[in-house]
């Protein structure tokens, strides 16, 4: 099997692809194979990684033109998959020579800058959640804050959110509109709305319709699609807008 990933030499953005030959090995993922590339091919390939176990969020990537965590997927199974996303042109612009057949793409996160290969900076995602405050603010007092159970299942899809920014890269509205805050920091908003312990769950409500928030959102549902924990913000942004 083949890899033909995209480098960026000078930083900043995309400036060739590379072909690698890998050793293919049962159950291999992709970020298996960026090891294999990083450890024997090129020690100057640039990804990210933690846990390697689809908990951190730190390895996604646009594998074959879908977004996806490089260590959640095998290899083996890139070929058999399809997200049926609405496309931009980050999703349908091919490198010349690419074979389809024969290779596996690999490139950044769309929507966001590059730094390095398949480095992107996330300022953009995280600041989202910064300025709009995205957390319970403490309240003064040792009591415990309880909730039960049918409290929980509420948020439960919500709370599984890992901040991977896959629906981020996946959003034609992040790829158009660059202040348009996102659906994982929608869905976050509308969790804190949602949960029974907040005080004052309009604030956040308030944070999500303002003018970069949910009025930007057109319902597109490609987060639903690529999300790979079940998050389904969509569905969050479709309640904010008419809650
Ligand atoms: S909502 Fe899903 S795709 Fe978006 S950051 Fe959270 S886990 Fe990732
Ligand atoms: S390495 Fe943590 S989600 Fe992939």
């Amino acid at each position: 099997m083949k890899l033909r990933i995209a480098r960026s030499r000078d930083g900043g953005r995309i400036t060739h692809y590379d072909l690698y030959k890998i050793e293919l090995r049962k159950g291999m993922t992709i970020l298996d194979a960026l090891f294999q590339i990083q450890d024997k091919m090129d020690p100057s390939l640039s990804f990210r990684y933690s846990c390697r176990g689809a908990v951190c969020g730190s390895c996604s990537m646009l594998i074959n033109k879908e977004p996806r965590l490089a260590c959640r997927t095998q290899v083996s199974d890139v070929h058999g998959f399809e997200m049926k996303l609405k496309v931009f042109p980050t999703l349908t612009d091919t490198p010349p020579g690419w074979n389809p057949e024969e290779e596996i793409l690999i490139e950044p996160l769309p929507n966001m800058p590059v730094e390095k290969d398949l480095v992107v900076d996330m300022t953009r995602f995280y600041r989202a959640l910064e300025t709009m405050k995205l957390w319970i603010d403490s309240e003064e007092g040792t009591e415990a804050h309880l909730q039960s159970p049918d409290d929980r299942k509420k948020i439960e899809r919500y709370v599984n959110c890992i901040l991977c920014a896959i629906c981020y890269g996946s959003c034609p509205v992040n790829y158009e509109q660059v202040e348009y805050i996102g659906p994982a920091a929608l869905a976050k908003a509308w969790r804190f709305a949602e949960d029974s312990r907040v005080k004052s769950p309009e604030r956040y409500l308030d944070v999500a319709n303002s003018l970069n928030g949910a009025p930007l959102c057109d319902l597109i549902m490609n987060c639903v699609k690529a999300c790979p924990k079940g998050v389904a913000p969509g569905g969050a942004i479709r309640k904010i807008k008419n809650p």
